[in-house]
């Protein structure tokens, strides 16, 4: 299962990326309202330029509830960023698959998003989106037994040999990665605050503050006793720090 990060805010996502784990972002308009105003595709192309070395996916929201406006925003999106890792998000409904059909046939990879049932996701990926995505914490809000509809969509998009990935979004706690993982998603999108409890665990960090006191100065040759000890101090410092 390959992780992404849901953010639109460069520092998080400059700080994902130096972690080397992240296999794509995605944005909504709320978090590109929040980072970027009334200026989103300005924005969107620093996020670009930061993920373009790497080639790594950006999903990006159509900005309209209006289904011919959104062919039209995903065209207007290629053109601005001219990004072809580009994956254009189109929430699924009923006139929504149109969009997501004519939005497909012309080249653009879409995220069928904000799906809430099996059958959403899964006439978003016969309609040609290449990602679709459940929203886990909104159905769990709904009393929706989100496990079992992740489960059922994963099994289907892989017996359909399709190449549609499921993405799980609206992730609130730590564990609900390991239930995506356990339920057969091919990825979950989750926020910065929630990754470094995804690499942590306080086990781990008793175990390293053991190891700690056996710690002594790695015996270069040719190198002064003195400098080896300050220089295992250093690392002992570091290795007991959490990342931020
Ligand atoms: C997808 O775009 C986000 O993960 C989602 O909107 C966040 O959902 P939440 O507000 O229910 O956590």
């Amino acid at each position: 299962m390959k992780v992404f990060l849901d953010s639109a805010r460069l520092g998080e996502i400059e700080a994902a990326l130096a972690r080397g784990f992240v296999a794509g972002v995605t944005t909504n308009p709320t978090f590109l309202r929040e980072e970027a105003g009334l200026r989103p595709l300005a924005h969107l192309r620093q996020v670009v330029a930061r993920l373009r070395p790497l080639r790594l996916p950006l999903s990006v929201q159509v900005m309209t509830a209006d289904p011919g406006e959104m062919v039209r925003q995903a065209e207007v999106i290629r053109e601005a960023l001219d990004y072809q890792d580009l994956v254009v998000k189109i929430p699924c409904g009923w006139n929504e698959l149109a969009a997501i059909t004519e939005v497909s046939k012309r080249g653009i990879r879409v995220n069928g998003t904000a799906c809430m049932s099996a059958t959403q996701a899964m006439l978003a990926a016969a309609a040609g989106a290449r990602y679709v995505t459940l929203f886990l914490g909104k159905m769990t809000d709904a009393g929706i037994d989100a496990g079992a509809v992740i489960e059922d969509v994963a099994a289907a998009l892989r017996e359909s040999g399709a190449g549609c990935e499921l993405v799980v979004a609206s992730i609130r706690r730590t564990y609900d990665v390991h239930e995506c993982l356990r339920r057969g998603a091919h990825v979950v999108t989750v926020a910065f605050r929630l990754l470094p409890g995804l690499a942590e665990h306080p086990k781990t960090a008793e175990a390293v503050r053991g190891f700690a006191e056996s710690f002594v100065a790695l015996d270069v040759e040719g190198q002064p006793a003195a400098a080896r000890r300050s220089s295992s101090s250093r690392t002992a410092d570091v290795s007991l720090h959490s990342s931020s």
